[in-house]
């Protein structure tokens, strides 16, 4: 974990109050990981005194540019607007555990569900270096807030659906998973609670749906790997990104937990943000 001046070098509305911001941090860009995060604090003159966490949208190591992705919601993000090429940003990471591709995987399944994109955005860059399969398939209210395809790599099949079906299939994108779940090794999502909530329902029926053997039970093996481990992740059908509000961001004060389904409290900003989802006890009401 480092603590950076990263200098903002190009600023854009993408969307409707949706910002993509690039900055020089090469400290940050060497060795951070998709689903991995940075925890931002606004200038002294915003009057802000809790930095706020962002997702790494992409990172181009060779460059040190890292970029987010980001909707105006509050008076921290609205600052971030105002900022101006040179200006730097006080930025601590990275912070919180990636991603896990497990190196058989060839076929990943991206799923978005509005900003959520920028959550799994960097995966899919990763995914292409490795010579792997990307679909992504991300969920919007209407066609203004679709995320432009001019956006992502020309590899990735992109498929779009609307709530209100001004584009794409007509409806929820949880919809489009069970066209792709046998296609998939792994799945990977980022976005609104009920959406991973109906994704993770159906990630825990997709081995029966598909007429997937179990495996018999080999010596020594079945001992659960601990909750939260790189391996539960790389083993798991389903990883999900999670987002809660936050305040320290570095483990400290429990602002940030989740319930397992061992009845154990998960920090989002250690243990998380990416978590198998059948690690996750989605009833809990957290
Ligand atoms: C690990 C992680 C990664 C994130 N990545 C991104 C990202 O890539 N792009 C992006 O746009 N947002 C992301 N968020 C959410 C982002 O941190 C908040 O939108 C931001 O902190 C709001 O700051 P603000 O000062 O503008 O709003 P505030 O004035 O602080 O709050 C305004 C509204 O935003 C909500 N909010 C505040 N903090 C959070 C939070 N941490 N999560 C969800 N809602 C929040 C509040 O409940 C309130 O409704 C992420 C959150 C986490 C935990
Ligand atoms: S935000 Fe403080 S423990 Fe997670």
């Amino acid at each position: 974990m480092r603590l950076v001046a990263a200098e903002l070098v190009d600023s854009r509305e993408i969307l409707p109050g949706q910002w993509l911001q690039s900055f020089h941090a090469p400290l940050l860009a060497a060795g951070s990981r998709a689903g991995q995060f940075v925890h931002v604090r606004a200038g002294d003159w915003s009057g802000l005194v809790l930095r706020r966490p962002f997702s790494f949208n992409t990172i181009d190591a060779a460059t040190g540019i890292i970029t987010i992705h980001f909707r105006t919601v509050g008076k921290g993000t609205d600052w971030f607007t105002r900022l101006r090429p040179g200006d730097t940003l006080d930025m601590l990471g990275p912070l919180g555990r990636p991603f896990e591709v497990d190196s058989r995987s060839r076929h990943l399944l991206l799923v978005a569900g509005g900003l959520g994109i920028a959550g799994v955005r960097m995966l899919a860059d990763e995914a292409i270096r490795d010579g792997r399969q990307v679909v992504l398939l991300f969920g919007a209210a209407s066609a203004r807030e679709v995320y432009p395809s001019s956006l992502l790599p020309d590899e990735v099949e992109y498929i779009v659906a609307t709530d209100d079906g001004s584009i794409g299939h007509h409806g929820f994108v949880t919809e489009l998973v069970p066209e792709y779940e046998a296609w998939a090794d792994q799945a990977f999502a980022c976005g609104p609670a009920p959406m991973l909530r109906a994704l993770a329902g159906l990630a825990a029926g997709r081995r029966e749906r598909l007429g997937v053997a179990r495996l018999g039970r080999k010596k020594g093996a079945g001992r659960p790997d601990p909750i939260g481990s790189p391996r539960a992740r790389r083993k798991a059908f389903l990883q999900v990104s999670m987002e809660q509000n936050m305040g320290c961001a570095v483990g400290a004060c429990l602002g940030c937990v989740v319930m397992s389904v061992t009845g154990t409290p998960q920090r989002v900003c250690r243990e998380g943000p990416v978590f198998a989802s059948d690690e996750i006890a989605w009833e809990a009401g957290w």
